[in-house]
């Protein structure tokens, strides 16, 4: 497969055509942002853990049935996906109460949550990715009522195998972001599973082992991301 022009530059990863119209290459780069691009860092070696990672995530995933935009991992930093029609709308579980749930509704870190919760965030930067429903989405053309129901069920599936991939390695699933996209008129799961995207804690000691680390200035992310990855099989050469 060939690369191609480069179609978009996000803030961690960058997308390029290929010689073939249904594939993409995602080139994973080191640099990591937070607060929606306000803080803006290079960490060594980022890229590669996070091209390993995905791989290693969206392989199990597809093996549970889910389907997935993963073809292939072209080299230590790239991968091949399926080009899909991306649906601007971010979908997060939470299996414990953490982050921005805490902070806009004054409930302890680390409560855990029954049933896990499901909430819709539009994916727009410069509105800092507000949240939003099945109504606005509907309304305003980001998704449809049916494509809303499929990506929640398929959310939710996600988090029945990850939850327990991650329990066997010690660690529990706090929370995590999808999204998903259109090929040929079928609802993929795209984008990326890292801890870039999800909060994953030590299950004994609830230490941090995500993108917190970076967010909260604590120093040994990727450290901690090759952790996660060693304790659940993830091979990083
Ligand atoms: P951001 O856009 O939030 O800065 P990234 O740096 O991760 O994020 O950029 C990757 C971009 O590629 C995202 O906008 C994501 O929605 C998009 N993307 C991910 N997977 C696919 C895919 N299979 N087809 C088309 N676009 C994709
Ligand atoms: O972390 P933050 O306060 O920005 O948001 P959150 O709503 O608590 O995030 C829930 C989960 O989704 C966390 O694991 C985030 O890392 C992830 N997320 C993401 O990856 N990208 C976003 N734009 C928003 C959330």
């Amino acid at each position: 497969m060939e690369q191609r022009q480069e179609l978009y530059a996000g803030k961690a990863k960058s997308v390029f055509a290929t010689d073939d119209p249904d594939h993409l290459i995602l080139h994973f780069r080191d640099d990591t942002s937070a607060f929606d691009g306000e803080r803006m860092e290079s960490l060594a070696r980022k890229g590669k853990v996070n091209n390993c990672f995905n791989a290693y995530i969206m392989e199990q995933l597809a093996a549970a049935g889910i389907p997935t935009h993963f073809v292939q991992r072209l080299s230590d930093t790239e991968s091949v996906v399926k080009k899909l029609d991306m649906i601007p709308v971010e979908c997060v579980v939470r299996n414990l109460a953490a982050g921005g749930l805490v902070k806009r509704l004054g409930v302890e870190e680390g409560q855990a949550l029954n049933p896990p919760t499901f909430e819709l965030f539009l994916k727009n930067d410069a509105l800092h990715d507000p949240m939003i429903n099945e109504s606005l989405a509907e309304t305003f053309g980001w998704a449809t009522p049916a494509q809303l129901a499929e990506m929640k069920a398929l959310t939710f599936r996600v988090n029945d195998v990850l939850k327990q991939l991650f329990a066997d390695g010690g660690l529990l699933l706090v929370d995590y972001k999808l999204e998903f996209g259109l090929f040929q008129g079928e609802i993929v799961l795209g984008d990326e599973f890292s801890p870039d995207g999800c909060r994953l804690w030590d299950a004994k000691t609830r230490e941090k082992l995500d993108k917190d680390r970076f967010r909260q200035g604590l120093g040994g992310v990727i450290e901690a991301y090759e952790e996660v990855g060693r304790r659940i099989g993830v091979r990083f050469d």
